[in-house]
């Protein structure tokens, strides 16, 4: 089994990886990975999270992880996705990679005989939203009708997967961003198939009764070259003190992280008591755990 897409895991899946999350959490049982499980980290993009999580993770799990940079690879002198997925395939147990394009990422896990997890792509970041919904639940209480606002650039790779993933446990999910920029009209249609999603260009209104407000970079990996336009088309969806009171009173902060305080939120928002973006953070590490024990246990591993 593959972890490429957020649209991977049925309800019932995410559920499981939660419930292993659990498990490790409140270390009611020791759970440990295949002795000597090795995962190997291929990067085309930079990334301080997601690249120490997986490593802690299989560490602590009793595995190990190799950080592959794709420009130290062959890769980067024209070896093919596919040869050098069979190559990785043959000594390793599991891959996570950061791609640009999710097509390669697709075009990787077809020649690995390993399963292959998305560590995020220009469309997705599927190991973030787990983190992120386990987080909103721990908050909240609850995933099914609790409201998300994800305020900002919502045609984002955090947007597009966290609205699959909370959609299919029944969260309502306002999509507030300027109507320049809608979201990814692939994976809007799909989440509204599994629950109340929808678009809103006034924060003042997108923002009413939400219980967490979500934001990510004005300027995602790989959009460099738009940084001025899209800093000017996003500056009135700020998460800051005023937007924040939009929502409701109870209401919560979140971002995948790295911030630019300043930009997309303010340094009050978060480093103040209504941010979780650091839990938010740290959960990283238990729900990548989570989601390689589960991805070993179905027995798709080497
Ligand atoms: N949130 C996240 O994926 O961070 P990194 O880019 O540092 O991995
Ligand atoms: N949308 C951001 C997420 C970083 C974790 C990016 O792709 O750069």
């Amino acid at each position: 089994m593959n972890f490429i897409s957020s649209d991977d895991l049925s309800r019932e899946q995410i559920m499981k990886i939660f419930r292993i999350a659990d498990d490790l959490k409140s270390n009611k049982v020791e759970i440990t990975i295949k002795e000597h499980a090795v995962l190997a980290l291929l990067f085309e993009k930079p990334s301080t999270r997601t690249r120490i999580s997986f490593e802690v993770a299989m560490t602590q799990l009793g595995g190990h992880a190799i950080y592959l940079d794709k420009q130290a690879m062959q890769m980067s002198r024209g070896e093919t996705l596919s040869d050098t997925a069979k190559v990785i395939s043959s000594y390793c147990d599991f891959i996570a990679a950061r791609m640009f394009d999710q097509s390669q990422l697709v075009e990787l896990s077809e020649s690995s005989t390993i399963p292959v997890i998305n560590a995020l792509t220009d469309l997705e970041h599927p190991t973030q939203a787990l983190a992120d919904v386990y987080t909103i639940m721990q908050h909240v209480g609850r995933i099914n009708n609790a409201k998300i606002a994800f305020l900002g650039d919502i045609a984002a790779n955090t947007a597009n997967s966290l609205m699959i993933t909370a959609a299919k446990l029944g969260a309502e999910i306002a999509l507030v961003g300027p109507q320049e920029y809608p979201p990814n009209s692939t994976y809007y249609n799909r989440a509204r198939e599994y629950s109340k999603v929808y678009t809103d260009s006034s924060a003042e209104s997108g923002l009413e009764d939400a219980d967490i407000v979500y934001t990510d970079t004005y300027v995602s990996m790989g959009q460099e070259a738009q940084t001025e336009y899209r800093r000017k088309m996003f500056a009135p969806y700020q998460l800051n003190a005023k937007t924040m009171s939009y929502a409701d009173k109870t209401a919560l902060a979140m971002h995948c992280l790295p911030a630019h305080r300043g930009e997309e939120i303010t340094g009050d928002i978060l480093d103040g008591p209504k941010s979780i973006a650091w839990e938010q953070s740290a959960n990283k590490l238990l729900l990548n755990k989570a989601l390689l024990l589960y991805l070993s246990e179905t027995g798709h591993s080497r």
